[in-house]
């Protein structure tokens, strides 16, 4: 059993660590998916676009972790987003996933044509309705998008907007709005794709924990309130540390100096997909 924390909101309860799989394929996951369950992941991101559901799939098939107890984001890509597409798309990705629901299921990123975000949000909405997910969110989704979503989905159907999110960007105000609606920030890149391992302030934390930068770095995403992080590696050992944060705490004077470190550094943002950023 995972000995993660769970983060709340509107019914859902989703574990603070996950695994993300961005970038790896099925035969990554085939080697990685047993090692990071048995090590203790239960949460694991996977998308439309990742071309990966079908590994993961084979992971919750054979992975000897009752479905249950697993914890499956899945995210729908923007070409799908007309509500029957959308459904249609939910199913081809349940069966590539070998399981009847996911727990999580997001607009991957808000690029919406003519009659704009509603219809789309029509048919995510009926995908939960219809049992096909326990849990619905959004994903790349900047303030004025999520207060739209919120207001036409209304104040408890959505439960996360997952964004980049790291100790080089802030995201202080999408923050603020995400806290108001209580929704869980799910931070992708928690490690600015590895650009806070060689990090000399995080290393300088990390000694006197004996934990490493990779280490301080998520441990100082899951320390705040409603912080979720999803690390991708395809090294069991890193998979390994990066789930051993659990078992330190950080001061209110290293909280201060990972604050003072730059935090306008963004790394994801495809020009054909990205809303007017909100910093
Ligand atoms: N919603 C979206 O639009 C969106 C966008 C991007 C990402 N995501 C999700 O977020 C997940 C994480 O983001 P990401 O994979 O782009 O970046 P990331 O998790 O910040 O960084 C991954 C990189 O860090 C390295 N790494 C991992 N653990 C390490 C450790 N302990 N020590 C040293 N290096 C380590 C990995 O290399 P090794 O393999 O060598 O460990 C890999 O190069 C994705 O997999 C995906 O599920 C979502």
């Amino acid at each position: 059993m995972s000995d993660v924390p769970t983060l709340a909101a509107h019914g859902l309860n989703m574990p603070a660590l996950g695994f993300g799989t961005w970038e790896l394929s099925d035969e990554v996951l085939d080697r990685m998916l047993p090692e990071v369950l048995a090590i203790g992941y239960r949460h694991i991101d996977t998308a439309q676009i990742y071309g990966n559901e079908a590994g993961v799939g084979r992971a919750i098939a054979t992975g000897g972790v009752p479905r249950s107890e697993l914890f499956i984001t899945t995210k729908v890509w923007v070409d799908r987003y007309t509500p029957e597409d959308l459904l249609a798309s939910v199913r081809e990705s349940l069966d590539r996933l070998q399981t009847d629901y996911v727990d999580l299921l997001l607009l991957h990123w808000p690029k919406f044509e003519g009659q704009g975000m509603n219809p789309t949000l029509e048919g995510l909405m009926r995908a939960k309705a219809d049992g096909l997910a326990h849990h619905i969110g959004l994903s790349n989704f900047n303030i004025d998008q999520t207060e739209q979503a919120v207001a036409f989905c209304g104040p408890d159907a959505l439960a996360t907007n997952q964004v980049e999110y790291h100790v080089y960007l802030g995201q202080e105000r999408l923050r603020r709005v995400l806290a108001r609606h209580n929704l869980i920030l799910t931070a992708y890149m928690p490690l600015a794709k590895a650009g806070v391992v060689n990090d000399t302030v995080l290393w300088e934390i990390g000694a006197q924990y004996d934990k490493s930068a990779a280490q301080v770095a998520l441990r100082w995403l899951i320390e705040q309130d409603r912080v979720a992080a999803i690390p991708a590696t395809t090294n069991p050992h890193h998979a390994q540390s990066n789930f051993d944060i659990f078992n330190f705490s950080l001061s209110a004077e290293d909280h201060q100096k990972i604050g003072a470190l730059e935090k306008h550094r963004r790394l994801c943002a495809p020009a054909s997909l990205s809303p007017d950023w909100d910093d």
